[in-house]
């Protein structure tokens, strides 16, 4: 008697719903990958699952809610198997100077990419950690390694999040399990469009690229800001075996804005 073949494990992307999170899914749905969705926005995972080629289970779910969160992954597992590899992409931006931002600002952005990051970590880790494999990867932000004027919140909160990953990589390291940042620059989504005066105009891409040295920003040596797509390729490397001898790395995607400083 022949034992059936276990299920292809689970990819979860959290943050599907739009723009990297959904390129995410599309490249990794492209490479193979079981994938399972989540986000807060059910009709935006809706779109996303109509995409792709397989069907696709989605899982809303608002990530500052940490018992949902734990009752989603633990749901995932049960009705799809486990969870190999976690890409968890969501996040929510704003700017505004250090001094004057709203408190509510920094609630919820750290409520956000902090806290809602750490209870997908937690909830997803501690299963990888028992069956001791897996890979993760989180979006971070090229804006935490420099400092940009009126992204004080926002740097910091990507800034905590890059360590906290960085540090979830040392501790899992040996259990066999990687934990990565892909920190992208502009890239081509709603969340950067909110930063441009028109959001349908050309000039909120040539303002990215060309840089603006009186909010000393010195533009993009690649020429390009970038599509959302390109993140999803940095992703898809670093979940991967090929990327077998890496982690606690923030891999910086970014046409050289930052000049790796
Ligand atoms: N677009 C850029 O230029 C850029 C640059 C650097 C980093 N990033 C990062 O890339 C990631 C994706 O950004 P994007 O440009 O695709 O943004 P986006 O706004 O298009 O998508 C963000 C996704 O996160 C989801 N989300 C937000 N809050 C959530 C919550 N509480 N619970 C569950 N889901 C939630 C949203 O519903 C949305 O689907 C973010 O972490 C962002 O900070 C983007």
């Amino acid at each position: 008697m022949t034992t059936p073949a276990s299920p292809t494990p689970v990819t979860l992307v959290v943050g599907a719903a739009q723009g990297i999170g959904r390129a995410t899914a599309e490249t990794l749905a492209r490479g193979g990958h079981r994938l399972v969705l989540a986000d807060r926005d059910p009709e935006g995972l809706r779109k996303t699952a109509a995409l792709l080629d397989t069907p696709v289970p989605v899982y809303p779910v608002d990530i500052r809610d940490n018992d949902a969160v734990e009752y989603v992954v633990h749901s995932i597992e049960a009705e799809h198997g486990p969870i190999a590899h976690l890409a968890h992409v969501a996040g929510v931006f704003t700017t505004g100077s250090v001094l004057d931002s709203d408190p509510q600002d920094w609630q919820y952005i750290f409520d956000v990419n902090v806290t809602g990051m750490v209870s997908v970590l937690r909830a997803v880790g501690r299963a990888m950690r028992e069956r001791r494999s897996g890979s993760i990867v989180v979006v971070g932000s090229n804006s935490a390694g420099v400092p940009r004027m009126d992204m004080g919140v926002y740097g910091s909160s990507k800034a905590a999040a890059t360590m906290i990953v960085r540090v979830l990589g040392l501790e899992l390291a040996r259990y066999g399990i990687r934990a990565n940042v892909v920190a992208p620059g502009s890239t081509d989504t709603a969340m950067q469009r909110s930063l441009w005066t028109d959001p349908d105009d050309d000039a909120g891409v040539r303002g990215a690229i060309e840089g603006d040295l009186s909010q000393f920003k010195v533009g993009i040596p690649l020429g390009r800001i970038a599509d959302p797509a390109d993140i999803a390729d940095a992703i898809e490397f670093l979940l991967s075996d090929r990327a077998r001898h890496i982690t606690m790395q923030a891999l910086y995607v970014d046409g050289g804005a930052t000049l790796r400083a």
